[in-house]
Protein backbone atom coordinates (compact mmCIF):
# COMPACT_ATOMS: atom_id res chain seq x y z
CA UNK A 1 0.00 0.00 0.00
CA UNK A 2 0.91 3.53 -0.34
CA UNK A 3 2.15 5.76 2.87
CA UNK A 4 -0.16 8.64 3.31
CA UNK A 5 3.17 9.70 4.57
CA UNK A 6 5.40 9.47 1.26
CA UNK A 7 7.96 7.15 3.18
CA UNK A 8 7.81 4.00 1.13
CA UNK A 9 10.58 2.34 -0.32
CA UNK A 10 11.01 -1.13 -0.92
CA UNK A 11 8.54 -2.28 -2.98
CA UNK A 12 7.40 -5.48 -1.63
CA UNK A 13 5.90 -2.25 0.50
CA UNK A 14 5.11 -3.91 3.70
CA UNK A 15 7.17 -2.53 5.97
CA UNK A 16 7.41 1.00 5.78
CA UNK A 17 10.93 1.70 6.15
CA UNK A 18 12.56 5.16 4.57
CA UNK A 19 15.74 4.56 2.99
CA UNK A 20 18.06 6.88 0.79
CA UNK A 21 17.42 4.55 -2.19
CA UNK A 22 15.45 1.85 -3.54
CA UNK A 23 17.39 -1.60 -3.83
CA UNK A 24 16.71 -4.99 -5.59
CA UNK A 25 13.84 -4.34 -7.02
CA UNK A 26 12.39 -5.85 -9.77
CA UNK A 27 11.98 -3.27 -12.79
CA UNK A 28 10.26 -3.96 -16.20
CA UNK A 29 11.73 -1.45 -19.30
CA UNK A 30 9.50 -1.53 -21.83
CA UNK A 31 11.07 0.18 -25.27
CA UNK A 32 14.65 -0.61 -25.39
CA UNK A 33 15.89 1.87 -27.38
CA UNK A 34 18.10 4.20 -27.53
CA UNK A 35 16.82 5.57 -24.31
CA UNK A 36 15.37 2.48 -22.44
CA UNK A 37 17.89 0.02 -22.82
CA UNK A 38 20.73 2.42 -21.72
CA UNK A 39 18.52 3.03 -18.61
CA UNK A 40 17.49 -0.25 -17.88
CA UNK A 41 21.34 -1.47 -17.58
CA UNK A 42 22.26 1.29 -15.39
CA UNK A 43 19.10 -0.10 -13.14
CA UNK A 44 20.39 -3.43 -13.52
CA UNK A 45 23.96 -2.65 -12.81
CA UNK A 46 22.68 -0.98 -9.96
CA UNK A 47 21.50 -4.31 -8.38
CA UNK A 48 18.15 -4.26 -9.82
CA UNK A 49 16.43 -7.23 -11.35
CA UNK A 50 15.46 -5.95 -14.89
CA UNK A 51 13.45 -7.19 -17.29
CA UNK A 52 13.92 -5.62 -21.02
CA UNK A 53 10.74 -5.91 -22.98
CA UNK A 54 10.61 -5.03 -26.77
CA UNK A 55 8.00 -5.41 -28.94
CA UNK A 56 10.68 -6.06 -31.72
CA UNK A 57 11.91 -9.80 -31.34
CA UNK A 58 15.03 -9.15 -33.42
CA UNK A 59 16.27 -7.26 -30.54
CA UNK A 60 15.35 -9.19 -27.82
CA UNK A 61 16.96 -12.02 -29.33
CA UNK A 62 19.96 -9.90 -30.29
CA UNK A 63 20.14 -8.75 -26.63
CA UNK A 64 19.79 -12.59 -25.36
CA UNK A 65 23.00 -13.68 -27.29
CA UNK A 66 24.58 -10.90 -25.96
CA UNK A 67 24.47 -8.53 -28.79
CA UNK A 68 23.43 -5.14 -28.90
CA UNK A 69 21.14 -3.79 -30.84
CA UNK A 70 23.09 -0.27 -31.30
CA UNK A 71 26.27 1.70 -30.81
CA UNK A 72 26.71 3.91 -28.19
CA UNK A 73 29.69 5.14 -26.23
CA UNK A 74 29.91 2.82 -23.27
CA UNK A 75 26.98 0.35 -24.03
CA UNK A 76 29.12 -2.02 -24.26
CA UNK A 77 30.66 -1.54 -21.33
CA UNK A 78 27.83 -1.11 -19.43
CA UNK A 79 25.97 -3.97 -20.63
CA UNK A 80 28.92 -6.66 -20.01
CA UNK A 81 28.32 -5.30 -15.76
CA UNK A 82 24.76 -5.49 -15.96
CA UNK A 83 24.55 -9.08 -17.78
CA UNK A 84 23.65 -11.06 -14.59
CA UNK A 85 20.78 -8.76 -13.41
CA UNK A 86 19.32 -8.25 -17.45
CA UNK A 87 17.07 -10.21 -19.45
CA UNK A 88 15.11 -9.57 -22.72
CA UNK A 89 11.53 -10.53 -24.00
CA UNK A 90 8.88 -9.72 -25.57
CA UNK A 91 5.84 -10.48 -22.83
CA UNK A 92 5.20 -7.96 -19.87
CA UNK A 93 5.40 -9.77 -16.29
CA UNK A 94 4.71 -8.99 -12.70
CA UNK A 95 6.94 -6.05 -11.19
CA UNK A 96 7.50 -3.54 -9.00
CA UNK A 97 8.06 -0.91 -11.14
CA UNK A 98 7.24 -0.41 -14.98
CA UNK A 99 8.80 1.84 -16.96
CA UNK A 100 7.61 2.95 -20.50
CA UNK A 101 10.77 4.43 -22.88
CA UNK A 102 8.32 4.06 -26.41
CA UNK A 103 8.68 6.00 -29.10
CA UNK A 104 6.59 9.24 -29.71
CA UNK A 105 6.82 10.31 -33.17
CA UNK A 106 4.52 13.15 -34.84
CA UNK A 107 1.99 12.20 -36.84
CA UNK A 108 2.81 14.44 -39.92
CA UNK A 109 -0.56 15.71 -41.01
CA UNK A 110 -2.28 16.94 -38.29
CA UNK A 111 1.34 17.76 -35.90
CA UNK A 112 0.05 16.10 -33.41
CA UNK A 113 2.20 13.56 -31.05
CA UNK A 114 1.29 9.63 -32.18
CA UNK A 115 0.74 8.02 -28.65
CA UNK A 116 0.21 4.73 -30.05
CA UNK A 117 2.89 2.85 -28.47
CA UNK A 118 2.17 4.47 -25.21
CA UNK A 119 -1.10 2.96 -24.86
CA UNK A 120 0.24 0.12 -26.26
CA UNK A 121 2.06 -0.09 -23.34
CA UNK A 122 -0.17 1.07 -20.81
CA UNK A 123 -2.00 -1.97 -21.93
CA UNK A 124 0.74 -4.70 -21.69
CA UNK A 125 1.38 -3.69 -18.24
CA UNK A 126 -2.15 -3.41 -16.15
CA UNK A 127 -3.10 -6.78 -16.97
CA UNK A 128 -0.36 -7.35 -14.39
CA UNK A 129 -0.46 -4.01 -11.98
CA UNK A 130 -0.52 -5.05 -8.57
CA UNK A 131 -0.74 -2.48 -4.90
CA UNK A 132 2.62 -0.11 -4.57
CA UNK A 133 3.56 -1.06 -8.03
CA UNK A 134 5.41 2.13 -9.55
CA UNK A 135 5.09 3.17 -13.16
CA UNK A 136 7.17 5.83 -14.57
CA UNK A 137 6.50 7.13 -18.21
CA UNK A 138 10.55 8.36 -19.54
CA UNK A 139 9.19 9.01 -23.32
CA UNK A 140 8.20 12.64 -24.12
CA UNK A 141 4.73 13.39 -24.45
CA UNK A 142 2.43 16.21 -25.01
CA UNK A 143 1.35 17.77 -21.35
CA UNK A 144 -1.41 16.02 -19.58
CA UNK A 145 -0.71 12.47 -21.24
CA UNK A 146 -0.57 11.02 -18.09
CA UNK A 147 -2.70 11.80 -16.30
CA UNK A 148 -5.42 11.61 -19.37
CA UNK A 149 -4.12 8.88 -21.21
CA UNK A 150 -1.82 6.57 -19.11
CA UNK A 151 -3.39 6.33 -15.98
CA UNK A 152 -7.15 5.65 -17.26
CA UNK A 153 -5.15 2.79 -19.28
CA UNK A 154 -3.47 1.71 -16.04
CA UNK A 155 -6.70 2.06 -14.00
CA UNK A 156 -8.37 -0.66 -16.28
CA UNK A 157 -6.96 -3.04 -13.46
CA UNK A 158 -8.98 -2.22 -11.30
CA UNK A 159 -6.59 -0.01 -8.83
CA UNK A 160 -6.93 3.78 -8.31
CA UNK A 161 -3.92 6.04 -9.56
CA UNK A 162 -2.24 7.33 -6.65
CA UNK A 163 -4.17 5.37 -3.97
CA UNK A 164 -3.29 1.82 -5.19
CA UNK A 165 -0.02 2.38 -7.60
CA UNK A 166 2.34 4.95 -8.01
CA UNK A 167 2.28 7.22 -11.43
CA UNK A 168 5.17 9.36 -12.73
CA UNK A 169 6.39 11.52 -15.58
CA UNK A 170 10.26 11.33 -15.50
CA UNK A 171 11.71 13.07 -19.34
CA UNK A 172 14.74 12.17 -20.63
CA UNK A 173 17.39 14.52 -21.65
CA UNK A 174 20.44 12.75 -22.82
CA UNK A 175 21.87 13.47 -26.10
CA UNK A 176 22.34 10.47 -28.89
CA UNK A 177 26.32 10.23 -28.25
CA UNK A 178 26.83 10.77 -25.18
CA UNK A 179 23.52 9.25 -23.79
CA UNK A 180 25.09 6.87 -20.81
CA UNK A 181 26.76 10.23 -19.21
CA UNK A 182 23.91 12.11 -19.70
CA UNK A 183 21.59 10.03 -18.38
CA UNK A 184 23.58 9.36 -15.32
CA UNK A 185 24.90 13.02 -14.77
CA UNK A 186 22.34 15.17 -15.61
CA UNK A 187 19.53 17.33 -13.60
CA UNK A 188 16.25 15.17 -13.86
CA UNK A 189 12.66 16.49 -13.33
CA UNK A 190 10.45 13.54 -11.93
CA UNK A 191 6.50 14.83 -12.09
CA UNK A 192 3.85 12.94 -9.98
CA UNK A 193 0.62 12.02 -9.97
CA UNK A 194 0.85 12.35 -6.09
CA UNK A 195 3.55 13.73 -4.28
CA UNK A 196 4.20 10.41 -3.11
CA UNK A 197 4.70 9.19 -6.17
CA UNK A 198 7.52 11.70 -6.95
CA UNK A 199 8.88 10.59 -3.75
CA UNK A 200 9.09 6.72 -4.53
CA UNK A 201 10.57 7.33 -8.21
CA UNK A 202 13.02 9.65 -6.91
CA UNK A 203 14.39 7.39 -4.34
CA UNK A 204 14.44 4.36 -7.36
CA UNK A 205 16.35 6.92 -9.78
CA UNK A 206 18.75 7.82 -6.71
CA UNK A 207 20.27 3.68 -7.52
CA UNK A 208 22.49 5.76 -9.79
CA UNK A 209 21.44 8.78 -11.06
CA UNK A 210 24.24 11.41 -10.06
CA UNK A 211 22.53 15.03 -10.77
CA UNK A 212 20.14 16.95 -8.55
CA UNK A 213 16.42 15.33 -8.40
CA UNK A 214 13.74 18.03 -8.57
CA UNK A 215 9.72 16.97 -7.85
CA UNK A 216 7.05 18.23 -9.16
CA UNK A 217 3.92 17.51 -10.90
CA UNK A 218 3.46 14.74 -13.46
CA UNK A 219 2.07 17.67 -16.20
CA UNK A 220 4.74 20.74 -15.00
CA UNK A 221 7.22 17.85 -15.86
CA UNK A 222 6.27 16.77 -19.17
CA UNK A 223 5.85 20.62 -19.86
CA UNK A 224 9.08 21.39 -18.60
CA UNK A 225 10.61 18.59 -20.97
CA UNK A 226 9.08 20.07 -23.81
CA UNK A 227 9.85 24.29 -23.26
CA UNK A 228 13.43 22.99 -23.17
CA UNK A 229 13.71 21.97 -26.66
CA UNK A 230 11.05 25.02 -27.86
CA UNK A 231 13.24 27.17 -26.09
CA UNK A 232 16.45 26.52 -28.52
CA UNK A 233 13.90 26.43 -31.45
CA UNK A 234 12.49 29.77 -30.92
CA UNK A 235 15.83 30.60 -30.26
CA UNK A 236 17.42 29.54 -33.62
CA UNK A 237 14.31 30.32 -35.25
CA UNK A 238 15.71 34.25 -34.42
CA UNK A 239 19.07 34.08 -35.69
CA UNK A 240 17.54 32.15 -38.55
CA UNK A 241 15.30 35.58 -39.67
CA UNK A 242 18.57 37.65 -38.39
CA UNK A 243 21.12 36.01 -40.39
CA UNK A 244 18.20 36.61 -43.68
CA UNK A 245 18.28 39.95 -42.74
CA UNK A 246 21.88 40.44 -42.49
CA UNK A 247 22.16 39.56 -46.14
CA UNK A 248 19.56 42.17 -47.15
CA UNK A 249 21.99 44.84 -45.31
CA UNK A 250 24.58 43.21 -46.40
CA UNK A 251 26.68 42.33 -43.53
CA UNK A 252 28.17 38.87 -42.05
CA UNK A 253 25.56 37.47 -39.18
CA UNK A 254 28.33 35.48 -38.08
CA UNK A 255 30.56 38.40 -37.29
CA UNK A 256 27.45 40.39 -35.76
CA UNK A 257 26.39 37.12 -33.91
CA UNK A 258 29.93 36.83 -32.07
CA UNK A 259 30.16 40.78 -31.62
CA UNK A 260 25.98 40.88 -29.73
CA UNK A 261 27.21 37.92 -27.54
CA UNK A 262 29.89 40.10 -25.90
CA UNK A 263 26.98 41.57 -24.01
CA UNK A 264 27.03 39.90 -20.12
CA UNK A 265 23.30 38.46 -20.81
CA UNK A 266 22.83 37.86 -24.43
CA UNK A 267 24.09 34.60 -25.97
CA UNK A 268 22.42 34.03 -29.61
CA UNK A 269 22.74 30.37 -31.29
CA UNK A 270 24.01 29.76 -34.20
CA UNK A 271 22.00 30.26 -38.04
CA UNK A 272 21.69 26.89 -40.32
CA UNK A 273 20.00 25.79 -42.89
CA UNK A 274 17.28 24.10 -40.83
CA UNK A 275 16.25 22.24 -37.66
CA UNK A 276 16.32 18.27 -36.94
CA UNK A 277 16.72 15.60 -34.73
CA UNK A 278 13.67 13.61 -32.72
CA UNK A 279 13.64 16.42 -29.91
CA UNK A 280 13.81 20.44 -31.25
CA UNK A 281 12.11 19.86 -34.36
CA UNK A 282 9.06 17.50 -32.73
CA UNK A 283 8.52 18.96 -29.24
CA UNK A 284 7.37 22.28 -30.27
CA UNK A 285 4.22 20.89 -31.95
CA UNK A 286 3.49 18.70 -28.63
CA UNK A 287 4.14 22.27 -26.40
CA UNK A 288 1.05 23.49 -28.14
CA UNK A 289 -1.14 21.06 -29.75
CA UNK A 290 -3.79 21.05 -26.95
CA UNK A 291 -3.54 24.59 -26.61
CA UNK A 292 -5.14 27.84 -28.44
CA UNK A 293 -2.07 30.14 -28.13
CA UNK A 294 1.45 29.23 -29.38
CA UNK A 295 1.32 31.99 -32.21
CA UNK A 296 5.29 32.22 -31.88
CA UNK A 297 6.10 28.74 -31.23
CA UNK A 298 4.37 27.95 -34.95
CA UNK A 299 6.52 30.73 -36.31
CA UNK A 300 9.83 29.20 -35.18
CA UNK A 301 8.63 25.98 -36.25
CA UNK A 302 7.74 27.80 -39.83
CA UNK A 303 11.11 29.71 -40.43
CA UNK A 304 13.34 26.62 -39.35
CA UNK A 305 11.38 24.27 -41.45
CA UNK A 306 11.72 26.97 -44.09
CA UNK A 307 15.53 27.51 -43.93
CA UNK A 308 16.25 24.51 -46.96
CA UNK A 309 14.02 26.71 -48.92
CA UNK A 310 16.03 29.65 -48.46
CA UNK A 311 19.31 28.04 -48.57
CA UNK A 312 18.06 26.28 -52.16
CA UNK A 313 17.42 30.01 -53.06
CA UNK A 314 20.85 31.04 -52.95
CA UNK A 315 22.55 28.05 -54.22
CA UNK A 316 19.72 28.65 -57.30
CA UNK A 317 21.53 32.21 -57.38
CA UNK A 318 24.76 31.28 -57.21
CA UNK A 319 23.98 28.61 -60.44
CA UNK A 320 21.86 30.81 -62.27
CA UNK A 321 24.02 30.59 -65.30
CA UNK A 322 24.53 26.78 -64.96
CA UNK A 323 22.15 24.52 -67.19
CA UNK A 324 20.81 21.16 -65.11
CA UNK A 325 23.50 21.93 -62.32
CA UNK A 326 24.45 19.17 -59.79
CA UNK A 327 24.67 19.75 -56.17
CA UNK A 328 26.86 17.96 -53.42
CA UNK A 329 25.45 17.75 -50.27
CA UNK A 330 27.78 17.72 -47.67
CA UNK A 331 26.09 16.17 -44.51
CA UNK A 332 23.01 14.65 -44.30
CA UNK A 333 23.23 13.90 -40.53
CA UNK A 334 20.91 16.20 -38.15
CA UNK A 335 23.74 17.79 -36.50
CA UNK A 336 27.66 17.59 -37.01
CA UNK A 337 29.19 14.18 -35.41
CA UNK A 338 26.79 12.06 -35.14
CA UNK A 339 25.42 9.54 -37.74
CA UNK A 340 21.73 10.04 -37.01
CA UNK A 341 19.53 11.73 -40.10
CA UNK A 342 15.88 11.58 -38.16
CA UNK A 343 13.93 14.37 -39.43
CA UNK A 344 17.23 16.01 -41.54
CA UNK A 345 16.50 19.73 -43.04
CA UNK A 346 19.10 18.07 -45.61
CA UNK A 347 16.10 15.58 -46.46
CA UNK A 348 13.96 18.51 -47.55
CA UNK A 349 16.97 20.69 -49.63
CA UNK A 350 17.59 17.60 -51.32
CA UNK A 351 13.69 16.97 -52.77
CA UNK A 352 13.33 20.47 -52.80
CA UNK A 353 16.23 20.70 -54.88
CA UNK A 354 15.71 18.23 -57.07
CA UNK A 355 11.81 19.47 -58.08
CA UNK A 356 13.46 22.58 -59.15
CA UNK A 357 15.88 20.66 -61.83
CA UNK A 358 18.86 19.80 -59.73
CA UNK A 359 20.66 16.37 -59.60
CA UNK A 360 21.71 15.86 -56.17
CA UNK A 361 24.26 13.18 -54.47
CA UNK A 362 24.83 12.80 -51.20
CA UNK A 363 28.40 12.78 -49.02
CA UNK A 364 28.40 11.88 -45.37
CA UNK A 365 31.22 10.23 -43.49
CA UNK A 366 28.78 9.10 -40.59
CA UNK A 367 25.18 8.40 -42.04
CA UNK A 368 24.77 4.95 -43.01
CA UNK A 369 21.45 4.46 -43.61
CA UNK A 370 19.35 7.37 -45.82
CA UNK A 371 16.89 7.44 -48.38
CA UNK A 372 19.33 8.48 -51.02
CA UNK A 373 22.60 6.54 -51.69
CA UNK A 374 25.43 8.02 -49.97
CA UNK A 375 28.90 8.08 -52.13
CA UNK A 376 32.63 8.35 -51.23
CA UNK A 377 33.73 11.57 -51.31
CA UNK A 378 35.13 11.17 -55.05
CA UNK A 379 32.21 9.86 -56.48
CA UNK A 380 29.64 12.65 -54.34
CA UNK A 381 32.13 15.03 -55.73
CA UNK A 382 32.82 14.53 -59.24
CA UNK A 383 31.30 16.39 -62.42
CA UNK A 384 29.63 18.30 -59.46
CA UNK A 385 29.27 22.24 -60.08
CA UNK A 386 28.37 23.22 -56.10
CA UNK A 387 28.62 21.73 -52.76
CA UNK A 388 26.56 22.80 -50.29
CA UNK A 389 27.72 22.24 -46.46
CA UNK A 390 24.62 21.06 -44.71
CA UNK A 391 25.67 19.30 -41.72
CA UNK A 392 28.51 21.07 -39.22
CA UNK A 393 30.54 18.00 -39.18
CA UNK A 394 34.21 18.73 -37.96
CA UNK A 395 36.01 16.44 -40.84
CA UNK A 396 34.85 18.98 -43.50
CA UNK A 397 36.87 21.40 -42.19
CA UNK A 398 40.02 19.54 -43.06
CA UNK A 399 39.01 18.38 -46.71
CA UNK A 400 41.43 19.46 -49.27
CA UNK A 401 39.47 21.92 -51.67
CA UNK A 402 42.62 21.85 -54.12
CA UNK A 403 41.81 18.25 -54.81
CA UNK A 404 38.18 18.46 -54.64
CA UNK A 405 38.30 21.21 -56.99
CA UNK A 406 40.14 19.06 -59.32
CA UNK A 407 37.26 16.39 -59.71
CA UNK A 408 34.38 19.00 -60.07
CA UNK A 409 32.87 20.49 -63.40
CA UNK A 410 32.60 23.93 -62.09
CA UNK A 411 33.47 25.17 -58.27
CA UNK A 412 31.16 26.53 -55.98
CA UNK A 413 30.64 26.10 -52.58
CA UNK A 414 27.79 27.25 -50.28
CA UNK A 415 28.43 26.78 -46.36
CA UNK A 416 25.33 26.70 -44.67
CA UNK A 417 27.10 26.30 -41.33
CA UNK A 418 29.83 28.38 -41.45
CA UNK A 419 32.42 25.72 -41.05
CA UNK A 420 34.71 25.51 -43.93
CA UNK A 421 37.97 27.58 -44.05
CA UNK A 422 36.46 30.36 -46.77
CA UNK A 423 40.01 31.84 -47.68
CA UNK A 424 41.73 28.53 -48.66
CA UNK A 425 38.32 27.26 -50.56
CA UNK A 426 38.66 30.67 -52.47
CA UNK A 427 42.28 30.42 -52.91
CA UNK A 428 41.37 26.91 -54.91
CA UNK A 429 39.72 28.44 -57.24
CA UNK A 430 35.94 28.42 -55.90
CA UNK A 431 33.26 30.70 -55.68
CA UNK A 432 32.21 30.76 -52.07
CA UNK A 433 28.62 31.98 -50.16
CA UNK A 434 28.09 31.52 -46.96
CA UNK A 435 24.43 31.35 -45.21
CA UNK A 436 24.05 34.79 -43.63
CA UNK A 437 26.88 36.74 -44.99
CA UNK A 438 26.34 39.58 -47.09
CA UNK A 439 29.48 40.79 -47.52
CA UNK A 440 31.70 39.18 -50.03
CA UNK A 441 34.76 36.83 -48.54
CA UNK A 442 38.10 38.09 -49.79
N1 LIG B 1 16.89 9.10 -28.21
C1 LIG B 1 17.08 10.19 -27.46
O1 LIG B 1 18.18 10.73 -27.40
C2 LIG B 1 15.93 10.79 -26.65
C3 LIG B 1 16.21 11.88 -25.82
C4 LIG B 1 15.19 12.41 -25.06
C5 LIG B 1 13.92 11.83 -25.10
N2 LIG B 1 13.68 10.75 -25.93
C6 LIG B 1 12.33 10.18 -25.93
O2 LIG B 1 12.40 8.86 -25.39
C7 LIG B 1 11.40 8.03 -26.00
C8 LIG B 1 12.06 6.79 -26.58
O3 LIG B 1 12.96 7.21 -27.60
P1 LIG B 1 14.09 6.26 -28.19
O4 LIG B 1 15.01 7.14 -28.97
O5 LIG B 1 14.66 5.40 -27.11
O6 LIG B 1 13.21 5.36 -29.18
P2 LIG B 1 13.71 4.11 -30.07
O7 LIG B 1 12.94 4.17 -31.32
O8 LIG B 1 15.21 4.09 -30.10
O9 LIG B 1 13.25 2.85 -29.22
C9 LIG B 1 11.94 2.59 -28.84
C10 LIG B 1 11.74 1.08 -28.68
O10 LIG B 1 10.42 0.87 -28.20
C11 LIG B 1 9.94 -0.36 -28.76
N3 LIG B 1 8.48 -0.42 -28.58
C12 LIG B 1 7.48 0.20 -29.26
N4 LIG B 1 6.28 -0.09 -28.70
C13 LIG B 1 6.52 -0.91 -27.64
C14 LIG B 1 5.71 -1.53 -26.66
N5 LIG B 1 4.40 -1.35 -26.63
N6 LIG B 1 6.31 -2.30 -25.73
C15 LIG B 1 7.65 -2.48 -25.72
N7 LIG B 1 8.48 -1.93 -26.62
C16 LIG B 1 7.92 -1.13 -27.57
C17 LIG B 1 10.43 -0.28 -30.19
O11 LIG B 1 10.45 -1.56 -30.80
C18 LIG B 1 11.84 0.29 -29.98
O12 LIG B 1 12.80 -0.74 -29.81
C19 LIG B 1 10.71 8.91 -27.05
O13 LIG B 1 9.56 9.48 -26.49
C20 LIG B 1 11.74 10.01 -27.32
O14 LIG B 1 11.15 11.20 -27.78
C21 LIG B 1 14.66 10.23 -26.69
Amino acid sequence: MISKQGIIVCLTFEPIVEVSYMQNVKISVLGLGHIGLPTALLFASAGHNVVGIDTDKRKVDLLNSGELPFQEPGLDELFKKAKNNFRATTEVEESDVFLIAVPTPLEERTKAADLRYVKSAAEMIWPHLKKGNLVILESTVPPKTTERILVPILEKSGLKAGEDFYVVHCPERAIPGKTIYEIVHNDRIIGGITPESAEVAKKLYASFVKGNIYLTDATTAEFVKLIENTYRDVNIALVNELAQIAEDYGINIWEAIELANKHPRVNLHKPGPGVGGHCIAIDPWFVIQNSSNGRMISLARYINDTMPNYVLRKVREMLKDIHFPTVTVFGVAYKGNVDDARETPALRFIKLAENDGFKIKVYDPFVKEFEYPLLSLEEAVKDSDCIVVITDHEVFKFLDPEEIGRLMRHKFVFDGRNILDHKKWKKAGFTVKVLGNGKEIL
